[in-house]
């Protein structure tokens, strides 16, 4: 089965290395079965529970784009040892009105790229805490914590070293295989 994947890129910044590491994912994603497609945040609203009465336009139409995606990766930069705030909006405005969490239940994975050693070790563990209270069920392994180097991705997202380009495919496998275990569990 090929699964529609949506992701969040938790970056804005037009020099992302984190969107040059999504670039990489989507090119590889085929070899997994799995086809990405980008759910951007840059253009939602700053969330507020005034939305809960009235929600606005792009956040219903992000929120549609989570329910209809088989699977979700967040993609996250490490801001000051946790998510940058853009990111965290985003998944503020998924999470609400209350009841209406377009998280619950949904495979998540999540993955990040740092300039530091760390590879967002740290932003994931609070990005995970946030799904985990989202009743979104995430890949727990393997974890993905890539330090970027001069290099490493091209801006075009081909990944010009052999073992992390083979990483990330096992990567990608791993979260079909949890997206599959999800949709479909043995009862
Ligand atoms: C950073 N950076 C950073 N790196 C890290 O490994 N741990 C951290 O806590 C932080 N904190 C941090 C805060 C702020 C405000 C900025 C702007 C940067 C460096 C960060 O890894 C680097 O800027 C990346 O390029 C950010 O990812 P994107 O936006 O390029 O995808």
């Amino acid at each position: 089965t090929t699964y529609n994947v949506g992701f969040l890129v938790g970056s804005i910044s037009s020099t992302s290395i984190n969107r040059r590491l999504s670039k990489a994912l989507v090119k590889l994603a085929p070899q997994a079965d799995l086809n990405l497609t980008e759910i951007p945040i840059a253009g939602l609203p700053f969330y507020s529970a005034d939305h809960d009465a009235a929600i606005p336009a792009e956040a219903a139409d992000f929120k549609r784009q989570i329910e209809a995606s088989d699977a979700i990766i967040v993609i996250t930069p490490e801001y000051n040892r946790s998510v940058p705030g853009v990111l965290k909006n985003a998944l503020d405005t998924a999470s609400r009105p209350w009841g209406q969490n377009s998280f619950a239940g949904k495979p998540s994975a999540v993955i990040g790229t740092s300039i530091g050693a760390i590879g967002t070790a740290v932003a994931q563990q609070h990005l995970r805490s946030i799904l985990s209270f989202l009743a979104s069920p995430e890949l727990a392994q393997p974890e993905a914590y890539l330090h970027m180097t001069e290099g490493l991705i091209t801006e075009d997202g081909e990944v010009t070293n052999e073992s992390t380009a083979e990483f990330l495919l096992s990567w990608l496998k791993a979260l079909h295989t949890h997206t599959a275990k999800t949709l479909s569990p043995v009862v």
